[in-house]
């Protein structure tokens, strides 16, 4: 199963999910004042005319009585979103209010179900005026990202399609209490080449926060050209505070249709295969101490010894066929930060948590014989 993976990141990654805070006495207080017609205003109102307009009506069903919720946050350390000393700057500089997919609906306070305080869904007229605030500042600073569906995880093997390239995204999913773990996450293009990247999942409870954060959830590929069939290794995500019921969608920054690279043959061949063959080949024939005991070589499990260790990196024409080991192990560089490429992270005990080999110093030969190659590749 050659694949071709271009770059690959690993990123083990914890997501600060803030529980909804919700006390009965944030349940809007205060008196609604009249509400101002923003498009009355001007032909087409500033994003900050907009809020500006709802403001009143915003303090009014989230600030809580005397603004002890959303504006000071002194009830239940509620966040403060409509926090001083500027309503509108705090509520645009809040994480999730102006979501980093672009797309309005996925904003937290149009997602926010019934908490200790009310849902804005509960108020449909400021609902849609939220909506088009948020549309209006997305529309002046972030386009609408490319994103798959909304789907279900389910343990075990997932596929999402992403039908605008004609590519799916596979990975493994397993639960462990409030605990998921995606992992072997990978992109596989269809019938024509594909230029994606900085690839991340939101995720959208039944109840509670959606949680849109690249930083957290995402992956810094940079971009990567996938010719037609070929597949690029992204790598591993685990959620915490993982509910029953939660769907995902994958966003990213660039997801188009590219020509075909003429670098990126199929086979992902190496560039620099004489320092493959001179300080890779070796180092991975070298024994090394395993975690439970005694100590086998890279080459030994990749070429057979373990069926899973062969299937996710195949070394096993090493000696036979330089070239193709060569292309399996390239498909570990990470070509935007070789130093983070999982050929080297691997040994060094810095990705995959259950790799059975103890781990190596990065200053010691092995790791840096198969840095000598990495650093080599183009
Ligand atoms: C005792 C057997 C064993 C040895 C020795 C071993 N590996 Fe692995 N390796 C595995 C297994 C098993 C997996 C698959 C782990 C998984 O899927 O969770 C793996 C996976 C990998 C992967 C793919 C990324 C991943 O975690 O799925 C890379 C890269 C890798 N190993 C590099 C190395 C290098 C480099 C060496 C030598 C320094 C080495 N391995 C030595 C068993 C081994």
């Amino acid at each position: 199963m050659p694949l071709r993976s271009a770059r690959a990141a690993l990123a083990l990654t914890i997501v600060a999910v803030t529980s909804g805070l919700a006390f009965a006495a944030c349940s809007g207080g205060d008196a609604l004042p009249p509400a101002k017609d923003a498009s009355a205003e001007a032909a087409s109102p500033t994003p900050e005319q907009i809020f500006r307009a709802i403001e009143p009506q915003l303090v009014a069903q989230c600030g809580g009585t005397g603004g002890q919720c959303h504006v000071n946050g002194t009830f239940a350390s509620a966040p403060k979103w409509l926090g001083p000393p500027d309503k509108y700057a705090s509520a645009k500089a809040y994480r999730g209010i102006l979501p980093a997919t672009g797309d309005p609906d996925d904003s937290i306070l149009l997602t926010q179900i019934e908490h200790t305080g009310p849902s804005l869904q509960s108020n449909k007229d400021l609902f849609g005026r939220v909506r088009t605030w948020i549309g209006a500042e997305l529309a002046s600073s972030t386009a609408k990202l490319p994103s798959s569906a909304l789907v279900q995880v389910n343990d075990g093997l997932n596929t999402i399609d992403l039908p605008s390239v004609g590519a799916k995204v596979t990975f493994s999913a397993q639960t462990n209490n409030d605990v998921i773990t995606l992992s072997a996450i990978r992109l596989t293009a269809g019938k024509t080449a594909v230029r994606f990247k900085d690839p991340f999942f939101v995720v959208v409870p039944q109840k509670g926060k959606i949680v849109t954060d690249p930083t957290v959830n995402g992956f810094e590929t940079g971009l990567v050209t996938l010719n037609a069939a070929a597949s690029a290794d992204i790598g591993t995500l685990i959620l915490i505070r993982w509910q029953a019921g939660n769907k995902v969608k994958i966003v990213f920054k660039v997801l188009e249709a590219a020509q075909p690279n003429a670098d990126a043959g199929p086979t992902g061949e190496c560039t620099a295969l004489d320092v493959f063959k001179q300080k890779a080949s070796p180092a991975f024939q070298t024994d090394v101490p395993l975690v439970d005991g005694g100590t086998r070589s890279c080459f030994f499990c990749h070429s057979g010894g373990d069926d899973v260790a062969k299937n996710a990196l195949d070394l096993s024409q090493l000696t036979t066929n330089p070239g193709a080991a060569c292309a399996q192990a390239r498909n570990y560089v990470n070509f935007a930060d070789r130093g983070k490429s999982i050929i080297i992270l691997n040994p060094t005990g810095q990705a995959n948590p259950s790799h059975p080999v103890q781990a190596l110093q990065a200053s010691g030969p092995v790791v840096t014989a198969i840095r000598a190659w990495v650093d080599a590749e183009k």
